[in-house]
C-alpha cells in the first residue's frame, strides 16, 4: 500500500478545494500535480515553444531537465510550488496556460519528468496528491483513492465564481465549453488518460456542498 490519499477528477470539479481541506483535516501535506503540469507548460510558453507545432515534443524534452521543480515547505509547514528556485507565478492558473496545459501534459517526457517527482513525495509519509492519474497510474497502489466530479454546468459555474483563472468576458457557456475541450483531451490522450480507478470511490458533488464531501472522503478514511 502506497501511504496517499488520491483525488482525481476532471476540470473543476472541486479537487483543489477538497483536497486542501482533506489534508488540513488529517494534518498532512498536500501537493496538487495539476499545478506541475501548468508550471510546465507556463515554462514551455517562457521558452517560445508553440504547442501547437510539431516540434513541441521535441523542444520541450531537451530543455526539461534544466527545468528545477520542488515542493517546499512555507513557514506554516504548507508545500508551495518554486520553478527554478522562485516560487511559480499566479499566471500558471491564467488563461494562456490552461489553454496549452493539456497539449503539454500529454507529451510522454513530461509526465515521466513530473510522475517521477510525484513519487518521491510519497517515501516521506501520508500525502493528499490530487491530479488525474494519481490513483490508476501514479500510485495505483494508494491507500485511498477518490475520484471527484459534478455536471457540465456546476463545473461551469464554480469556475465562473472563481474569476481570477478565466479570461475576460468569460460566460457560464464559453467555461462550460473551455472544460469540456481540456477533459475530452485529458480522456482521449494515449498516456495516463483521465479515468476513474476501478477501486476508487466515486463521488458527485453536484448537490454536495464541501462540507458534505468532506465528510464522506473522512468517512470512508476514518473506516
Ligand atoms: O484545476 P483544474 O481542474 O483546472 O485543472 P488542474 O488540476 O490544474 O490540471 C490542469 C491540467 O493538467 C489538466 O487539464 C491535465 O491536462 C493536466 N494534468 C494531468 O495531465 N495529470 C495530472 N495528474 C494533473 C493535471
Amino acid at each position: 500500500m502506497q501511504n496517499v490519499i488520491a483525488i482525481d477528477g476532471p476540470a473543476a470539479s472541486g479537487k483543489s478545494t477538497i483536497a486542501r481541506m482533506v489534508a488540513e483535516k488529517f494534518h498532512v501535506p498536500y501537493i496538487n500535480t495539476g499545478n506541475m503540469y501548468r508550471a510546465v507548460t507556463l515554462y514551455a510558453l517562457q521558452k517560445h515553444i508553440d504547442p501547437d507545432c510539431g516540434m513541441a515534443r521535441e523542444k520541450l524534452s531537451v530543455i526539461l531537465p534544466q527545468l528545477q521543480l520542488d515542493y517546499v515547505e512555507n513557514k506554516e509547514g504548507k508545500l508551495e510550488l518554486e520553478m527554478n528556485g522562485a516560487l511559480v507565478a499566479d499566471s500558471i492558473r491564467g488563461p494562456e496556460v490552461t489553454e496549452s496545459v493539456s497539449q503539454i501534459s500529454s507529451i510522454p517526457e513530461v509526465r515521466e519528468f513530473l510522475v517521477a517527482k510525484q513519487r518521491e513525495f510519497a517515501s516521506r509519509g501520508l500525502i493528499v496528491m490530487e491530479g488525474r492519474d494519481i490513483g490508476t497510474v501514479v500510485f495505483p497502489e494508494a491507500k485511498y483513492k477518490f475520484f471527484l466530479t459534478a455536471s457540465p454546468e456546476v463545473r461551469a459555474k464554480r469556475r465562473l465564481a472563481q474569476g481570477g483563472e478565466i479570461a475576460a468576458g468569460s460566460t457560464v457557456e464559453s467555461v462550460a465549453a473551455e472544460i469540456a475541450a481540456r477533459d475530452e483531451m485529458d480522456m482521449k490522450r494515449k498516456i495516463s488518460p483521465l479515468r476513474k480507478a476501478e477501486d476508487a470511490i466515486l463521488i458527485d458533488s453536484s448537490e454536495l456542498n464541501i462540507e458534505q464531501v468532506i465528510e464522506k472522503i473522512s468517512s470512508y478514511i476514518n473506516k
